[in-house]
């Protein structure tokens, strides 16, 4: 029998559908809610209730720390796939096979053109710009170069413009750090793999041959795996809502890179290098900082600490403290910053204040490690979240039109003046 759910406003009764995922969520389906009850609507800021769409792609579970994509475990993913297998199967929902990712990969290469326009673009930025914001601007202005919307029935062009992107948005985000580092723009190498010429973007000189490093592929492989998808997160639902209207995707994804930019979600991992930087520049106290993060008056928080879904630990953070310990021991680094970072963890996970409020390292803590380890500037490290969740953002913007959602439209309640009779400017 299907369940249902009874609500009572002023003694009147209205039953509502109750909606069963195939993990077994149950969701109220409020959608008659307001023409039911003349007018009454929900009211949920943050959404920390409200779920806004059903999904296919990513499945989380924060009590229990699981993360799955299209079903494949992340632990899974993270030691046997390989990070353009990952897009692959979350953008379309298998895994591919080898032709079909013969083909993916191709194709893409096909694609990793830009405009040389958009270096003038560029240009106009001064050096000081932070990446994020060129980012997004310039992924905005890949519009101009590629106009035309996508006819979202047909699955070629839906192909074509997947592919653009994700040929294309590791050239821009390489040359906004090369233009920070003064140095000249790259178009990569298509003979390499898609990590692989990403690092060579971002780092080859001019004058000097690119040599990969198996090692530092290898981690910035795994570091964008575990940033590649999160269900409805604050960007994803910046690119479900902002599409919903029938904005293009490069037009959503840039949307989505502003609300990733925040320190509260992808800026965070930035946050987490600064503040242990100065922890270590104030002699270390971890204890201080912890006590600062605890006390009520202070607006400090322990960055890389919480997450809105995850209640008792980050499957990706498990996975990626072991990387960050295993990438600076092959390297041969050894990073006071990293101990300083173990110690907040430890205090912290023992703290009435953070135990209580089920307070765990989040996948931000270490991944700013990894990135320093590899020398990824701090600026660029949200970039860095950003090609990972390049392919998340495109899935869930794909499976949003192929449904055919309604335009995201929220509904509020008003608490502002009643009405009031407008007074000339020489009566107030
Ligand atoms: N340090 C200290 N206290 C914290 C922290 C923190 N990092 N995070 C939450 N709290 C406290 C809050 O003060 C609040 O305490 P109270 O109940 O006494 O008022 C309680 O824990 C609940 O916090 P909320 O902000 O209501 O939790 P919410 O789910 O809304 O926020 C968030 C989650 C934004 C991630 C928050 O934990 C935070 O700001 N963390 C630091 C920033 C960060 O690491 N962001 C990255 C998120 S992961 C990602 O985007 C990949």
């Amino acid at each position: 029998m299907s369940k249902k759910a009874t609500l009572e406003i002023n003694g009147n009764k209205y039953e509502f559908p109750i909606i069963e995922g195939t993990e077994n969520e149950l969701g109220i389906d409020i959608k008659t809610l307001r023409g039911a009850t003349d007018g009454i609507t929900t009211i949920d800021p943050g959404y920390k209730n409200t779920g806004s769409c059903q999904s296919a792609i990513t499945f989380l579970d924060g009590e229990k720390g699981i993360l799955r994509y299209r079903g494949y475990s992340i632990e899974e993913l993270a030691e046997k796939a390989d990070f353009l297998e990952v897009c692959y199967l979350l953008i379309f929902g298998e895994l591919p096979t080898a032709e079909q990712l013969e083909k993916f990969d191709k194709d893409i290469k096909e694609e990793s053109q830009v405009d040389e326009d958009m270096k003038k673009i560029l240009d106009g930025f001064p050096k000081s710009a932070h990446p994020m914001g060129v980012l997004s601007s310039l992924t905005s202005a890949l519009i101009a170069f590629n106009p035309g919307s996508v006819d979202v029935d047909s699955e070629e062009e839906m192909y074509g413009a997947i592919v653009k992107i994700l040929a294309k948005f590791p050239v821009l985000a390489a040359w906004t750090m090369r233009k920070r580092k003064s140095l000249p723009l790259d178009y990569g190498d298509n003979s390499l793999g898609y990590v692989e010429n990403l690092h060579k973007m971002m780092f080859a000189k001019p004058n000097q041959a690119y040599e990969a490093n198996k090692i530092v592929n290898d981690a910035l492989d795994k570091l964008l795996i575990l940033h590649a998808d999160h269900e409805q997160n604050c960007s994803t639902s910046t690119v479900r809502i902002v599409g919903s209207s029938h904005a293009g995707l490069f037009a959503s994804l840039s949307a989505g890179i502003s609300a990733l930019w925040g320190p509260l979600h992808g800026g965070a991992n930035q946050a987490v290098i600064e503040m242990l930087e100065a922890i270590k520049a104030d002699g270390g106290d971890t204890a201080k900082y912890i006590a600062k993060a605890k006390d009520k008056n202070d607006p400090f928080r322990l960055m890389g600490f919480g997450h809105r879904v995850y209640k008792n630990f980050d499957p990706r953070a498990k996975i990626i403290k072991k990387s960050a310990e295993e990438v600076l021991g092959d390297l041969g680094i050894e990073d006071p910053v990293l101990d300083i970072a173990k110690g907040l963890a430890e205090v912290a996970l023992k703290d009435e204040y953070f135990v209580q409020r089920k307070l765990y390292p989040n996948v931000d803590f270490y991944s700013g490690i990894i990135y320093r380890a590899l020398g990824i500037p701090t600026e660029m490290f949200t970039v860095m979240f950003a090609l990972g969740r390049l392919p998340g953002w495109i899935a869930q913007w794909r499976e949003m039109r192929l449904r055919k959602e309604p335009i995201g439209r929220p509904r509020q309640i008003y608490i502002g003046e009643n009405y009031r009779k407008f007074k000339a400017i020489s009566e107030r």
